[in-house]
């Protein structure tokens, strides 16, 4: 592991799921842990970057020398990590973020009185594909989470989001992935790709930070 392979680097991650408010006591939200997000953030930070963790509501300590916004809403995560995008040389986006969200967050608790109630949710932004788009464009790297076709899709993802590359995982198996110590992954770019044993979030989290250095290094010089 090629030590201080970051050093001075500026890099955002997202982590974390995000939670979409049904009115003030309720939300919609998904399963994820934050871990992935987390290791990948503490191994950049042992590689000499600058890390901002954008994390949704986790359990989790913030790892150390790492700077952590926390954010609710996918619209907040959003505007954190869209927000002075030129401090940013690398973005890793690695949050679960909600799909969709309530069309109106009412402001009074919903109370039960109709047999049926009907919410209307509408398209959250999609930020890692905002940030690949932006004029500022950092070095851009998504994660693809699929059922099958993994590789198939998550190329798909790569062209139509416009990312430098895409850590594709399985999450069909459960002994890995959402909520796992472990992952295995695949790392998609532009012309290759790199697939990983099954091992510790900790230590994915150093190979997948060497992988993205060597390639932000060769993208830049
Ligand atoms: O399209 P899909 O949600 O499968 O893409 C997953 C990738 O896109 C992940 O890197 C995730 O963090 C990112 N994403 C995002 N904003 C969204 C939805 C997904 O940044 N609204």
């Amino acid at each position: 592991f090629p030590n201080r392979a970051l050093d001075g680097i500026k890099l955002r991650i997202t982590a974390g799921p995000t939670r979409e408010a049904i009115d003030p006591v309720r939300y919609i939200s998904n399963h994820s842990s934050g871990k992935m997000g987390f290791a990948l953030a503490a191994a950049a930070a042992d590689a000499g970057a600058q890390v901002t963790l954008i994390s949704g509501p986790v359990n989790l300590a913030t790892p150390e020398r790492v700077s952590r916004i926390d954010v609710s809403s996918a619209q907040d995560m959003y505007d954190a990590s869209l927000a002075d995008l030129q401090d940013c040389d690398i973005f890793i986006a690695c949050a679960a973020v909600a799909d969709y969200r309530p069309s109106e967050a009412v402001t009074q608790k919903i109370k039960k009185s109709a047999d049926t109630l009907t919410l209307t949710l509408v398209r959250n932004p999609d930020i890692v594909s905002s940030v690949a788009n932006s004029p500022q464009r950092p070095f851009t790297v998504g994660f693809a989470a699929e059922t099958q076709d993994v590789l198939h899709y998550a190329r798909d993802k790569l062209q139509r989001k416009k990312l430098d590359m895409i850590i594709a995982n399985d999450v069909a198996n459960t002994d890995i992935g959402f909520n796992s110590d472990d992952n295995r992954v695949v790392a998609l770019w532009n012309g290759g790709e790199h697939a990983f044993d099954t091992m510790s979030k900790a230590q994915l989290s150093r190979r997948l930070i060497a992988l993205i250095a060597e390639h932000f290094r060769t993208e830049r010089d």
